[in-house]
């Protein structure tokens, strides 16, 4: 039975990882693929890497309580850096984003895991999310050393696609027992 109301969490991790996407998804439940709409309708939408970051609010319906979430959706792009503990601090939890696609989006969340550990609140829970992963077939982090990873360093771990909306929600409200709890 969850008692709070009021829940305020952070995403950081590398550019292009996900983060807009993921937040999207759970606000909005929907997907934009940037990609397949310039393909399919020569639309000249770029992906939107975000600038600075980005705010939203979520309410939603835990049995019977309702849970406000806040969520800053920070700017992966490495000029943005210095603005993160303005975001991270304080908050409840902190989602680690890295693309499973992508080794170095995985060296670079765990450099941020760091950085939490480093200079974080003592009380934010920090998960690590291994996202698209959809795209199996051009994997290139495992789940096991992601996991083994998480494990070895105090966080919760979940691979995610925003695409197919897989383990969105169960991200943000396993963080959210787990906030309550700690
Ligand atoms: P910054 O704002 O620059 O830090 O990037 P970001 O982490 O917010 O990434 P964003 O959500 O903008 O997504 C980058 C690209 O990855 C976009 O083209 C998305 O459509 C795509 N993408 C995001 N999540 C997924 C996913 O789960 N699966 C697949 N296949 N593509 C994804
Ligand atoms: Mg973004």
């Amino acid at each position: 039975r969850l008692l709070f109301s009021f829940f305020l969490f952070v995403l950081l991790g590398d550019a292009g990882t996900g983060k807009s996407s993921i937040v999207l998804r759970f606000v909005k439940n929907q997907f934009i693929d940037f990609q397949i709409f310039k393909i399919d309708f020569l639309i000249s939408v770029a992906a939107e890497s975000t600038i600075g970051a980005a705010f939203f609010s979520q309410t939603l319906t835990v049995d019977d309580a309702s849970v406000k979430f806040d969520i800053w959706d920070t700017a992966g792009q490495e000029r943005y850096h210095s603005l993160a503990p303005m975001y991270y601090r304080g908050a409840a939890a902190a989602i680690v984003a890295y693309d499973i696609t992508n080794q170095a989006s995985f060296d670079r969340a765990k450099k941020w895991v760091q950085e939490l550990q480093a200079h974080g609140s003592a009380g934010t829970v920090v998960a690590l999310a291994g996202n698209k992963a959809d795209l199996i077939d051009s994997r290139k982090v495992s789940a096991e050393e992601a996991r083994r990873y998480a494990q070895d360093n105090g966080l919760l771990f979940m691979e995610t696609s925003a695409k197919l909306a897989t383990n969105v929600n169960e991200m943000s409200l396993s963080d959210c027992e787990e906030a309550h709890r700690g």
